[in-house]
Order: structure tokens, then sequence, then C-alpha cells
């Protein structure tokens, strides 16, 4: 006697959701190692330190399985919102992890007065400068030698009503 036994196997694919949710001094260490990762000037940890003792700075979190995937630090004021950092883990990237980011940030001030979302990029950031642009920002001025290195910034802008 002989048993086959065919066992219809379906392959394991574990879905991972991403939550949103506003950072503590305890994410410090997490956003640090994304920081120096993504980028070839990173801000000092001190500014990260400076921008938690904010009252105003909102940092938000993109998370998956309660790991820091990407931050979001922006600086509202009456009539806009200003971006100051926005990055995605570079394991993480081109996944639409940034968009939703954005998509967030959007959500958050719908409905309030702030009818548009501002910020700078360093010209030479083409990456970044592509996906604001894919998102809908408009260029709508150059700052002239902004940055510490004498590198311009474009100054972009989202309607967000
Ligand atoms: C800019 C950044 C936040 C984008 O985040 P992301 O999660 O990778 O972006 P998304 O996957 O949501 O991409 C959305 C769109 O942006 C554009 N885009 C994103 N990455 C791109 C790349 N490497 N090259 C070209 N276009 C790109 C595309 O249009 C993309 O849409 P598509 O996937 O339909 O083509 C991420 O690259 C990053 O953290 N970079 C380092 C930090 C930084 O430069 N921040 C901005 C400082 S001003």
């Amino acid at each position: 006697m002989s048993w086959d036994i065919f066992i219809k196997m379906k392959p394991i694919t574990k879905h991972i959701s991403t939550f949103f949710r506003s950072a503590s001094i305890q994410d410090l260490d997490q956003i640090l190692r994304i920081e120096q990762r993504a980028y070839s000037q990173p801000w000092s940890e001190q500014k990260f330190v400076d921008s938690f003792n904010h009252a105003d700075i909102d940092i938000q979190l993109a998370t998956q399985d309660q790991m820091v995937i990407g931050y979001c630090l922006t600086l509202p004021s009456l009539e806009f919102v200003d971006v100051l950092n926005i990055c995605i883990d570079p394991d993480y990237q081109q996944q639409g992890l940034g968009r939703q980011l954005l998509d967030n940030l959007c959500k958050q001030h719908k409905g309030s007065a702030r009818k548009a979302i501002m910020l700078e990029v360093r010209e030479s950031n083409i990456v970044a400068i592509n996906f604001y642009q894919s998102y809908g920002f408009k260029q709508i001025d150059i700052r002239k030698k902004y940055y510490s290195n004498g590198e311009d910034a474009k100054i972009l802008r989202l309607q967000i009503d």
C-alpha cells in the first residue's frame, strides 16, 4: 500500500502594514541610524534633540512591525506647513512609503487654516525633486547659496485645501 499525500500549499506571503505615529525621544537612535544612511550631509544628533525640544515641531514616524522606517519633521505656521526633513530608510525606498508620509501629513492638516505645504530642497537632490514633483509640488522660488556648502535651494509648494 502506498500513500500519496498531496498537500496543496499556498505560498506564505506576510503582508506588513505601515503605521504612522508621533515620535518620542526614545525613537531618536532609530531616526539617527536612518538619517546617517540616507543623507550624505545628515542632520546632527543635536539638531534632532533641538527639534524634539521645540514645542511646535511635529515629528511623525512611519513604522512597520514597530520598527521605524521613515520620518517627517514639520513646523506648522498659521497659513502653511513647513517640511523640515522627510526621509525613508534606504532599504524601504521606492515602495510608496514617502508618498504615504506626505498623504499622512496632508490628512493631519486637512480642514485647518493651512492651505499649503512648503519646503526647501537641494538643487542636487534629483531623487527628492522628482519625488515632490510627482506628488504635485511646484517650484516657486530659488534661494541662492542657501546651504553651508554654497548650494542653492529650490523652494517648493503644494496647495492642500
Ligand atoms: C525622497 C524620499 C523621501 C522618497 O521616498 P520613497 O519612499 O522612496 O518614495 P516613493 O516610493 O513614495 O516614490 C514616489 C514617487 O517619487 C518618485 N521617486 C521616488 N524615488 C525615486 C528615484 N529613486 N528616482 C526617481 N524618482 C523617484 C517617483 O515618481 C515615485 O513614483 P513611482 O513609484 O510611481 O515612480 C526618499 O528617497 C528619501 O528618503 N531620500 C533621502 C532623504 C531625502 O533626500 N529627503 C528629502 C530631503 S528635501
